[in-house]
């Protein structure tokens, strides 16, 4: 049976590398079965909702979802709501796991291996801000429920790895309650867990070791803002956003994206570095349990990065295009 998956390219450089990304995966030989739908900004001029009701339906019908970028103004427009905040919520992808791994670039430290396992459905992110007179204040949500269910996710991957380690990032020392929560509820759970090595550690010595000495980080759980800033920063350990690629797993289905945004600078130009979405492509597979076609496209990707060409991004000439047929014929050859 063949496997469904709908595509979201989005905004920008969404409709270049999601396409990159899907020659990629119909070279892996696998029956998938595309299922095309839209989000973003754009589709928000279009039909003024930026995720329609029938792309959800869309998501819903099939086992996983590659998703591109979208676009959010920098002005507040009303009616309007960033599409990938949106389906995290609405999906209850409450899992984002960014991973961080050395390439063979020359901006890539060597070494690195690790997984920043970020809390995606609450934290500061419940926007829940107002503001009154010359004072605004923003509330931020934990729960024990929310704080468990990550902690699992963090956990169970930590147990399937070499090194077996979690490290619990957090700010507990200044926010007893709120991250304390969070902290106490991971370290209760982690009982389960017998042969994880857990270890906490202060958000910002975090950041710090992580610059300093990132290979000895393995799995890194957290909450939701500090995951999002932590994982940009593991992510220009490894050669920049060009390369680094995510999932947003619920326990119904899955999503799969780019950490990188739409980048306008560059849209249009047949410039974008596809790589961050075809390696989402092959999470994405692991997902699905192709564990083996999965390496076998990252291993496609880090052979042409060895070797070239390179795009822009990473000092090369190369366009989106030949990038990619230099991926599918290096896969087709393994
Ligand atoms: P961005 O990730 O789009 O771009 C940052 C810089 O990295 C730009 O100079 C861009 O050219 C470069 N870059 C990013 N991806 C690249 C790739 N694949 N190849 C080569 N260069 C690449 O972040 P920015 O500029 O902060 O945001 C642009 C728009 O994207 C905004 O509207 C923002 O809201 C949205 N955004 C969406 C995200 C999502 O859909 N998950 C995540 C981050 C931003
Ligand atoms: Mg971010």
């Amino acid at each position: 049976m063949a496997y469904r998956i709908c595509l979201i390219e989005g905004d920008g450089i969404g409709h270049e590398v999601v396409p990159a990304a899907r020659k990629v995966l119909e070279a892996t030989g696998l029956p998938i079965e595309f299922v095309e739908a839209e989000a973003g900004w754009e589709t928000f001029e279009r039909r003024g909702v930026s995720v329609p009701e029938e792309t959800v339906e869309k998501i819903l019908s099939c086992q996983a979802t590659l998703f591109g970028a979208a676009t959010s103004p920098t002005r507040k427009v009303p009616g309007f709501f960033g599409a990938i905040r949106y389906l995290r919520r609405r999906l209850d992808l409450y899992a984002n796991v960014r991973p961080a791994k050395s390439r063979p670039v020359p901006g890539s430290r060597s070494g690195v291996d690790l997984i920043i396992v970020r809390e995606n459905t609450e934290g500061l992110y419940v926007e829940q801000e107002r503001r009154y007179l010359d004072v605004a204040i923003a509330d931020a949500v934990i729960s024990k429920k929310a704080s468990e269910r990550i902690g699992r996710v963090a956990l169970k991957l930590a147990e399937g790895r070499p090194r077996k380690t979690l490290h619990i990032a957090h700010k507990a020392n200044v926010l007893p309650i709120t991250q304390g929560l969070f902290l106490d509820t991971v370290r209760e759970i982690a009982k389960d867990y017998p042969l994880v090595n857990v270890q906490d550690i202060i958000v910002d010595n975090c950041a710090m070791q992580l610059v300093m000495r990132p290979e000895r980080f393995d799995v890194i759980v957290t909450t939701n803002l500090l995951g999002d800033i932590l994982s940009d920063l593991t992510a220009g350990l490894v050669g920049g956003l060009g390369l680094a690629p995510s999932a947003n797993l619920g326990d119904t289905t899955a999503l799969f994206e780019p950490v990188h945004g739409s980048a306008p600078d560059i849209a249009g130009k047949g410039i974008a570095n596809p790589t961050a979405a075809i390696l989402s492509a092959a999470m994405m597979l692991e997902y699905l349990g192709e564990k083996e076609t999965a390496k076998k496209v990252e291993k496609a990707v880090d052979l042409v990065l060895e070797k070239g060409p390179h795009t822009p991004d990473l000092g090369g000439t190369a366009t989106t295009e030949t990038f990619t047929k230099a991926v599918v014929e290096t896969l087709k050859a393994l």
